[in-house]
């Protein structure tokens, strides 16, 4: 004999998923009654009096409901939101922003995973971490020598990890050739590690190669760092059709989270022009807020620290944490992602 609480159907909350209500039975749960000294009131959808056999008691279906609810929160509501910074132009930003987006996420209490996809591994030094710690390797991933979980490293920035990059994956994509389903390798590694963060942020390299193929093809959104300048916008127009390319092919979900201009200069025309511009092509995707051009942001990397933790009055921090509260509304994103977490 034990008693058991009343706990109807919508105490679990308004995240409970309605799919788990139509898998149990919408009507079982809903007539769910208080069960005092293990007298079970729960009516059979079959019988027309109370059941009382251990499988159809209130005790049993409450405790596989709830089972469920936790595994579904694990697996699929918590699982890592991965956006990866893309655009085939080099020099516009997608390693500065990547690294100041991870930081300051991870400042803000989220895990953050911040992969280093680019062989020159900028991002990696940005956040002082060496390229090659202990001899592993991005590389070996993708000849299934190592798990991604073995690579990953943490940094100075609290709740931020880090995938070193690695020179060697330059001959990657010779070495590889056509190997069926190379464009998925990632998606496949991170699936091992995706639950342990709430973001992971894949910094892109310069190209629509087969590491660019492999981001795009491991991530939920993309956010395209637009450089403030007249040229910006026309060669955006292949990293548009690699994204589409993508979508057609390997990675239909793939959605694009935003675009957001960088090395914006409030003084010229020629950046407010580019900002209009931008607004017409991507309407509502442009992201309102503008990074500009600043010192500190291309001092921070050769001192190893994200521009957040190197000088956080700067206006380039500034900037990054108004970007960041735009970009976790847009993904949905909890303010508080340990209370999130816990419940
Ligand atoms: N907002 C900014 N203000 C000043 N310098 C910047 C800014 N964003 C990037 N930089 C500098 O521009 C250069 C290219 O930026 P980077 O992030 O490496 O671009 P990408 O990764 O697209 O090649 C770097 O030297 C970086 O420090
Ligand atoms: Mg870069």
């Amino acid at each position: 004999m034990f008693h058991v609480e009343h706990f109807p159907h919508s105490n679990y909350g308004t995240d409970f998923p309605t799919s788990f209500e139509a898998f149990f039975g919408a009507a079982l749960i809903n007539e769910m009654k208080c069960s005092t000294w293990n007298t079970c009131s729960i009516k059979s959808p079959t019988l027309s009096r109370p059941c009382e056999c251990f499988f159809c008691c209130y005790h049993c279906t409450h405790v596989i409901t709830l089972i469920a609810r936790l595994c579904f929160k694990k697996l699929v509501l918590y699982m890592a939101q991965v956006v990866a910074l893309a655009n085939q132009k080099g020099g516009v930003g997608k390693t500065t922003s990547s690294v100041s987006i991870a930081a300051q996420l991870s400042l803000l209490g989220f895990k953050v995973l911040l992969l280093d996809f680019d062989p020159q591994a900028s991002a990696t030094s940005g956040v002082g971490v060496e390229k090659h710690p202990e001899g592993s390797d991005l590389y070996d991933i993708f000849f299934g020598k190592l798990q991604l979980a073995d690579i990953i490293v943490p940094c100075s920035t609290p709740n931020l990890m880090v995938v070193p990059g690695s020179h060697d994956l330059v001959s990657l994509e010779l070495e590889i050739g056509k190997t069926p389903g190379r464009e998925l390798i990632l998606r496949t590694a991170l699936t091992d590690v995706d639950k342990d963060f709430d973001v992971v942020i894949i910094d892109c390299p310069p190209s629509s190669g087969l590491l660019t193929l492999n981001a795009l093809g491991a991530a939920h959104q993309v956010l395209i760092p637009l450089q403030a300048e007249y040229y910006s916008l026309e060669g955006l127009s292949g990293l548009l059709k690699t994204i589409a390319f993508v979508q057609q092919t390997f990675n239909p979900k793939l959605d694009i989270l935003g675009v957001f201009l960088t090395m914006y200069d409030a003084r010229t025309n020629l950046s407010l022009q580019v900002y209009q511009e931008t607004e017409r092509h991507f309407g509502e995707k442009l992201l309102k807020t503008k990074i500009p051009r600043n010192i500190k942001l291309s001092e921070c990397p050769s001192h190893g620290l994200p521009v957040c933790s190197y000088d956080p009055s700067s206006a380039g921090a500034k900037a990054y944490l108004a970007l960041v509260g735009e970009l976790i509304e847009r993904l949905g994103l909890n303010n508080t992602p340990d209370a999130a977490r816990a419940a």
